[in-house]
């Protein structure tokens, strides 16, 4: 479990992070979500100590991270992907990780063999990596030492969509196991996909938490759902009756509904649905306008987000 308590971080008279607390629980992805320079990569470089605190506190399973016996058999953490000595291999990068850890050698290739990174590929030099295969090797390096939490600053960067669904996998499976994750970005829709929880940062600031639903379900306006079923007519004359603002959408409509409301009016109008979910710009609506303090580009009137 990592517990962020009352944590400020100051450089001279600017606030880069503001009275911040949150935990990210075991056998659960927590999303850290906000725009660029809200404040999540010194919230984490925090948590592993190379940020001091000007204020607050961050603890892993109870303890400040130098005080934690050998911190790579218990936290994994991936922050600058090219952080590392350029002129090393892949497999040289480990390696000395490894030993350092006091970990067996067999596993630095069952690190490379999980991120997908050939033999050829840890051969090469950090300097000639591409970006997507640094961010492989800063996973593997986060994962070596077997550890229970896992600190991740946007890992998903420079990832093709295969790799970014290979992760999406990896990081799943790590914390139905019971690990603890917590991954940022700032792209919405990346931790949307991946997180069981979401944290959202906006100018230093904690400006919303909770699962996907929760913050639904707080969001401002009405929500908008698509459904689509076997006959948009009769469905589109049940949902206007119901009092809904309904438009068609491709091929189905959006209504301006819960998903259960449209169920209902689907269920009363006796309509056989075939796709029905929650119209994700709510969730994208409720990003932009919880930071929009710190946005840096006001999106010009009339345009759609
Ligand atoms: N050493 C430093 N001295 C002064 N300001 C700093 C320092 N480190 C970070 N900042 C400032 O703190 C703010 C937060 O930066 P941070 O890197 O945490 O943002 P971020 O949320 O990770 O953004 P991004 O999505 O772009 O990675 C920024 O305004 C940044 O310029
Ligand atoms: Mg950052």
């Amino acid at each position: 479990m990592i517990t962020v308590d009352r944590l400020t971080v100051s450089y001279g008279a600017f606030t880069a992070v503001d009275d911040v607390s949150f935990v990210a629980q075991p056998g659960r992805v927590t999303g850290f979500l906000g725009p660029n320079g809200a404040g999540k990569s010194t919230t984490m470089r925090v948590m592993v100590g190379l940020t001091p605190p000007t204020s607050g506190q961050v603890t892993i399973g109870g303890l400040r991270y130098h005080d934690i016996p050998n911190p790579g058999r218990h936290v994994g953490t991936l922050l600058d992907a090219s952080a590392q000595h350029v002129g090393r291999t892949g497999r040289e990068i480990l390696a000395i990780a490894a030993q350092t850890m006091g970990l067996p050698k067999t596993r630095v290739d069952e690190m490379l063999a999980l991120v997908g990174l050939s033999d050829n590929e840890a051969g090469r030099r950090l300097r000639n990596y591409s970006l997507g295969m640094k961010q492989r090797l800063g996973i593997a390096h986060a994962l070596l030492g077997d550890p229970s939490v896992l600190i991740l600053d946007e890992p998903a960067n420079g990832l093709d969509p295969a790799g970014i669904r290979w992760m999406r996998g990896l990081l799943k499976g790590y914390a139905d196991r019971g690990g603890t994750v917590l991954l940022s970005s700032h792209l919405l829709h990346e931790v949307e996909q991946i997180a069981d929880e979401m944290i959202l940062i906006g100018h230093g600031r904690i400006v919303a938490q909770g699962d996907r639903a929760t913050l639904l379900a707080g969001a401002s306006g009405t929500p908008t759902t698509l459904v689509t079923s076997l006959d948009n007519t009769a469905l589109g004359a049940a949902l206007t009756h119901a009092g809904h603002a309904v438009e068609a959408a491709g091929a189905g409509l959006k209504v301006q509904a819960s998903p259960e409301q449209v169920g209902r009016a689907a269920l009363t109008a006796g309509v056989v649905l075939t796709d029905l979910r929650s119209g994700g710009a709510g969730l994208e609506d409720l990003f932009l306008e919880l930071t929009s303090s710190t946005q840096r580009d006001a999106l010009p009137n009339g345009v759609p987000a």
